[in-house]
């Protein structure tokens, strides 16, 4: 059976992902299965140009197909920030040994902060989320998906990870950390990149040497 390094360390992320994969014949290898890599920087300007160079490096340190994800929040009245950076939006804030649900608090309260003054109909924001599958020289496929939303002035719901509790869902009425998992995965923006690249994995599957 193929092996595929699931290439993130993001244990929220992993969940999500192979909840959908896990019924396609294929061997989910994790980063700790791997044995040590180091990280490799992520300074691309895009969600697709970050996945696009992680999956590459790790298809090429693990010899296997590595299939790499990049996401984050994108809130129109920031210019699109934190984009790229939401995973250290307010990382000057953290000790550099912070755990994730420390970061996760600080992010937060920092874009609260940011949006202090902006009104609600102009707190608009999205949830994007770019995949790669390489192997040790191609890109094998790539998608992106995307959950529109609004950021909240608090927290709100305890399920999820990340911005969850602030992206509240006006179709719902509710924030992204109200939703248990399945919920969240139906119509999330790694549920949809994920269902996506699950179709174009199976056909890869089925024609692979
Ligand atoms: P990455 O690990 O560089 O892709 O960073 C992604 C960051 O974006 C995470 O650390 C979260 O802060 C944020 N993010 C991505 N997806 C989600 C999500 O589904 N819910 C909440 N925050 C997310």
């Amino acid at each position: 059976m193929k092996s595929i390094l699931l290439a993130t360390g993001n244990p929220g992320k992993c969940r999500e992902i192979r909840r959908v994969l896990g019924d396609l014949p294929v061997k989910i290898v994790t980063l700790a299965d791997a044995g040590p890599i180091d990280e490799p920087v992520e300074d691309g300007e895009t969600f697709a140009d970050n996945a696009r160079a992680k999956a590459t490096y790790y298809a090429a340190a693990a010899g296997m197909w590595a299939l790499a994800d990049d996401s984050g929040l994108a809130v129109d009245a920031l210019d699109g920030a934190p984009g790229v950076r939401s995973a250290r939006f307010a990382a000057d804030r953290c000790a550099p040994d912070a755990d994730r649900n420390t970061i996760d608090a600080a992010n937060n309260a920092r874009l609260l902060e940011d949006l202090r003054d902006v009104p609600d109909e102009l707190r608009t924001a999205r949830f994007v989320c770019c995949l790669a599958l390489a192997d040790h020289t191609n890109i094998l496929a790539e998608v992106c998906g995307v959950i529109e939303g609004r950021i909240g002035h608090e927290p709100h719901g305890t399920n999820g990870f990340g911005y969850d509790p602030l992206f509240f869902v006006p179709e719902l009425g509710c924030t992204t950390a109200d939703l248990p998992p399945d919920r969240k995965n139906a119509i999330s923006h790694r549920g949809q990149a994920v269902r996506q690249f699950k179709a174009i994995l199976a056909d890869l599957l089925a024609t692979a040497p």
